[in-house]
């Protein structure tokens, strides 16, 4: 295949980008390395990388026209400033409209989309099924949902992957790699009173297989553990696995405004369709991600989230 991937310099671009080219596809990606890294991305035969944003009509279009792809992966974001509305709706919005336009002008086999759990804002009911009320009240949340609606009514053979928190290689958001760089600094960690759904790399490349291939079914889908566990089971391990136990039990401090307590999803209509479920379980998910702190470190992390106030700063 001929796979362009926006956001390709993030973390699960990049793991995509280390997946498929060594089979043999041909990749571009496109990122403006806004929260993703050049370095990470191997100097290969068959990768193209195109510095810039999805937000520039001009570049996707010439992106496309010299790569011509034959599947999409659009994997760009933008969510590090929750006060920045003018950023996530330009690449969020504006440049999935021009991704979708592209591969509309194009006529690519199959575009996939990766959407946030936020996109349903907070759940009437968990774990949250695929045809639950879309209610998203951030910015990254609102301007994301928007994409994907301009997606939907693109007419393309599209997928739209709603994710629980993806665990690989480079996962630069989140409580883990926070507690690991914290717990090993001698830093003080809180946890914040949620219940997240993790589900590991493997599990997620497996649905991606799946997703791309011309005969998969198109439509919406939660690809998630569909098991929740709170940030305190998270703080455990990551203890346990570093052999540092804080003095005082680690304080549970209410989300914040701008956060939902309990993003579960539920992936059953995902196992109908696709035949798909996650099959490694949250300790070994963690497990392993810790495991692959201790071989390469935590990179600058970065939150679409605002630090609940009584610990900003600590
Ligand atoms: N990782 C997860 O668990 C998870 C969960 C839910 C949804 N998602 C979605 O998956 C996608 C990838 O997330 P990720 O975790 O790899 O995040 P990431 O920040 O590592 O990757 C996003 C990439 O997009 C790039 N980017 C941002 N703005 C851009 C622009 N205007 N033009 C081109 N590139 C731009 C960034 O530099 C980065 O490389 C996002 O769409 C995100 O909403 C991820």
């Amino acid at each position: 295949m001929r796979l362009l991937i926006t956001g390709g310099a993030g973390c699960l671009g990049s793991n995509l980008v280390e997946r498929y080219l060594p089979l043999g596809h041909d990749i571009l990606v496109i990122d403006n390395f806004a929260t993703g890294r050049r370095e990470v991305l191997p100097s290969m035969p068959g990768l193209t990388v195109v510095e810039g944003s999805v937000a520039d009509p001009m570049l996707v279009g010439r992106a496309f026209s010299s790569f011509r792809p034959t599947q999409i992966i659009h994997s760009a974001a933008a969510y590090k400033n929750p006060d920045d509305w003018r950023e996530d709706a330009a690449t969020n919005v504006i440049g999935t409209i021009n991704v979708v336009e592209a591969a509309k002008r194009i006529g690519v086999r199959r575009f996939v989309n990766f959407q946030t759990a936020l996109c349903y804002g907070r759940p009437e009911r968990v774990p949250i099924p695929v045809d639950h009320p879309l209610r998203p009240f951030t910015s990254y949340g609102i301007s994301k949902a928007a994409g994907e609606a301009y997606l939907a009514l693109s007419g393309l053979s599209w997928l739209s992957l709603r994710l629980a928190n993806v665990c690989g290689p480079r996962l630069a958001i989140g409580p883990i790699p926070t507690f690991y760089q914290r717990l090993k600094a001698g830093r003080s960690c809180f946890c914040s009173d949620v219940v997240r759904d993790f589900l590991d790399i493997e599990d997620f490349f497996l649905a991606v297989d799946l997703v791309l291939r011309d005969d998969a079914p198109t439509g919406f889908f939660n690809i998630s553990s569909g098991e929740g566990h709170t940030i305190t089971d998270v703080f455990d391990m990551v203890s346990a696995h570093l052999g540092i136990a804080p003095a005082e039990p680690v304080p549970v401090v209410s989300p914040g405004p701008d956060d939902v307590a309990n993003l579960v999803l539920d992936a059953s209509h995902t196992e109908a369709v696709l035949g798909w479920r996650a099959r490694i379980g949250f300790a070994e998910t963690i497990e392993r991600q810790l495991r692959w702190y201790d071989a390469h470190g935590v990179s600058a992390i970065h939150s679409h989230l605002r630090p609940p106030t009584a610990m900003e700063g600590a």
